[in-house]
């Protein structure tokens, strides 16, 4: 069938992408945050929750993705940060954060602080001060391939912990409207790595660093081929298959990664224990359990 054939299997693998990355927001995180209380209905609180959730317009643009909010008086004050992924244009970024307050408001309908994670943007809000304020609680940890792991975890391992290091320092060096990083990395017959790091620009450098630190610790590594740690103030994420855009993250260390048409294969032949494809990976489920100090 050649070229042509190909060409329309490549185009449909990549519909197929592109609409389960926009007709659904993966989430990734959700939490409404009791210990803060309740506001009331119609209170001074839930008008300020309301400014600032109808305040993401695309008037407000950035081109970081980066919104830190703050609305109201005294007891009534709600302090909120948005966040997209470094690699999400502004339009899905706004719709993102759109979505998300949908969500939230639903979620936790009367709670005064929350935080909700989709895989393209974040969003929290607590009426206590939240800026560059890092957090530990609330993390949540994903594995993408259900305890599938590298064929040689020695060198997917170190392969894995050096590129996230690299990412890591990266991130944390970003300015104030920016800690972003990715990269990839090639592993010794096998899948090369794809992995994203990001901070909440709010914080400083070494709470970036902290932060990163703290999820790359829990999440790698021993040899699981993918998974995310998803928190307040920072996420990572790694993958054997791409899954961001290679170009915003500007000049990268490692030359962006040549087209890759097909799914990503099965590490191994016999393999049928996972049957996850990009894009419907891991609906992260939110615990319940208490982590104070929202
Ligand atoms: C806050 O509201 C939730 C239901 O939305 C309820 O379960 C909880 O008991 C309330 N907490 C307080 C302190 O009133
Ligand atoms: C809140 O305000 C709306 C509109 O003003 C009103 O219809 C509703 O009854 C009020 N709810 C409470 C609990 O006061
Ligand atoms: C695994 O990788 C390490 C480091 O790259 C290498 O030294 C070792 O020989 C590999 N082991 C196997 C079984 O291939
Ligand atoms: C993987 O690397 C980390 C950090 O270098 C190390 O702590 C861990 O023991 C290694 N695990 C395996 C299975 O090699």
């Amino acid at each position: 069938m050649g070229f042509s054939g190909k060409f329309f299997f490549v185009s449909l693998f990549l519909i197929h992408l592109l609409t389960l990355a926009s007709s659904q927001q993966e989430l990734e995180l959700k939490k409404c945050l009791l210990d803060r209380g309740n506001f009331t209905s119609n209170s001074t609180y839930q008008a300020s929750l309301n400014h600032i959730f109808s305040s993401f317009t695309s008037d407000i643009e950035n081109d970081y993705g980066f919104y830190k909010v703050t609305f109201g008086q005294n007891s009534d004050q709600v302090n909120a940060i948005a966040l997209c992924r470094g690699d999400v244009i502004p339009g899905d970024c706004i719709n993102c954060i759109n979505d998300a307050a949908a969500e939230l408001r639903s979620l936790c309908p009367n709670q005064k602080a929350a935080i909700l994670s989709y895989a393209n943007c974040m969003l929290r809000y607590s009426d206590r001060s939240i800026f560059g304020i890092l957090e530990r609680s609330s993390f949540k940890f994903h594995y993408s391939w259900n305890g599938y792991k590298a064929k040689n975890i020695t060198a997917f391992n170190d392969t894995l912990n050096n590129l996230l290091d690299t990412l890591i320092s990266r991130a944390a060096s970003g300015d104030s409207h920016r800690k972003f990083a990715t990269g990839t990395a090639a592993v010794p017959d096998s899948e090369p790595i794809h992995a994203l790091v990001q901070c909440t620009p709010d914080l400083s450098q070494q709470q970036c660093t902290s932060c990163l630190s703290f999820g790359k610790i829990k999440l790698c590594c021993d040899g699981e081929l993918g998974g995310r740690a998803v928190g307040p103030n920072c996420n990572l994420r790694f993958e054997t298959y791409s899954f961001y855009d290679p170009t915003p993250d500007g000049p990268s260390t490692s030359p962006a990664p040549l087209p890759r048409p097909a799914p990503p294969q099965s590490p191994s032949p016999s393999d049928d224990a996972h049957k996850v494809v990009p894009g419907t990976v891991s609906l992260l489920l939110v615990g319940s359990e208490s982590t104070p100090e929202f």
